[in-house]
């Protein structure tokens, strides 16, 4: 399923940055350019998107606008943009899914290497293992324990094979050694609403979607994937001081222009995602939603390709033996 919505980020196009080089050509960008997020709204995906598409309008000159094409693991958003005009005026911020489904899918309408110029890295962003809030368990061990009594008589909600949560959930389902029921979002946005409501038990998900429903107390916390906990959540243990070591995995997302993209208008667009990322409000709204932004050495459209690809590499032989396809 598809679902695709619009907001303009209102007033950003009389922000700073009409100075640069290519706007005094009045080459690049003269309209709005359009952000895919190829999740639902309200997710991590989608907050992540939200602030840096903000911050670039600033520096752009002209709106970022974002569109949610959720559906099918992230791989409708993708392809919507790697068959877009490569002008520089549709863009995608994608996550890990960008590593894992050139393997995860057999079949896609869209090359999932080679459809693309890399703009930059953006975030990496560590993933908590969560449940409805009166969940019988009431650390990780007696998660654990549940989960190896009901095992598929709990629901685990995920966003779709090639999302992290999916990623998560078999590599949790993996070093737990048993299988949950897993129920598919467009986005762990919604995931997010009905464990909330109680009606899914289980899901492990980026910070960026987690944290404020940690602090708020809606949902129960178990552990963080990252090797050390974190300031935004100090009391969550790490999933080795719960007792699951080598349970660890984070989200790094990044940012895209078609394959084909003037390089002027991939540099201008880089540009901007620097100045993005070295922005001390979204220094602040990151830090507080348990991640940062990358460094910005690692932010260059060939840091952000060589990544991407050794992560590609990474996963590949991992996807296979665990011979988790879509076809
Ligand atoms: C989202 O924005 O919904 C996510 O990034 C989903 C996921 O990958 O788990």
């Amino acid at each position: 399923m598809t679902v695709v919505t619009r907001r303009v980020f209102a007033g950003a196009a009389l922000g700073a940055g009409l100075a640069a080089p290519a706007m005094a050509q009045g080459a690049f960008p003269n309209k709005p350019i359009t952000m895919v997020i190829p999740f639902a709204a309200g997710g991590p995906t989608d907050t992540v998107g939200r602030l840096i598409a903000q911050a670039m309008s600033v520096d752009l000159g002209q709106p970022v606008v974002v569109e949610n094409v959720g559906g099918a693991g992230g791989t409708l958003g993708a392809q919507r943009v790697a068959n877009a005009r490569p002008d520089g005026y549709t863009i995608l911020l994608h996550h890990i899914g960008m590593a894992t489904t050139p393997t995860l899918y057999r079949r896609l309408a869209y090359d999932p290497i080679n459809g693309f110029e890399t703009l930059g890295l953006v975030t990496e962003v560590p993933m908590t293992l969560v449940a409805r809030r009166n969940i019988e368990a009431n650390n990780l061990a007696e998660l654990v324990a549940l989960i190896r009594q009901k095992g598929e008589g709990l629901n685990y909600a995920n966003a779709g094979i090639g999302a992290a949560s999916h990623l998560c959930g078999l590599l949790f389902m993996q070093a737990v050694n048993t299988r949950m029921t897993t129920v598919p979002y467009r986005g762990t946005g919604p995931a997010m609403n009905d464990l909330v409501a109680g009606t899914v038990d289980l899901m492990c998900d980026q910070t960026t979607n987690t944290t404020e429903q940690i602090r708020a107390g809606t949902i129960r916390a178990f552990a963080v994937t990252t090797p050390e906990r974190l300031s935004a959540l100090p009391d969550l243990p790490t999933a080795a001081q719960g007792g699951l070591p080598g349970f660890e995995v984070s989200v790094w997302h990044g940012l895209y222009a078609p394959k084909g993209t003037p390089a002027p208008v991939a540099a201008r667009l880089n540009q901007a995602l620097l100045k993005a990322l070295q922005d001390p409000t979204i220094e602040r709204r990151f830090a507080d939603l348990g991640t940062a932004p990358v460094p910005v050495a690692r932010a260059t459209p060939q840091a952000h390709r060589e990544f991407w690809q050794a992560d590609i590499a990474k996963w590949r032989p991992l996807i296979q033996a665990a011979g988790q396809f879509a076809d």
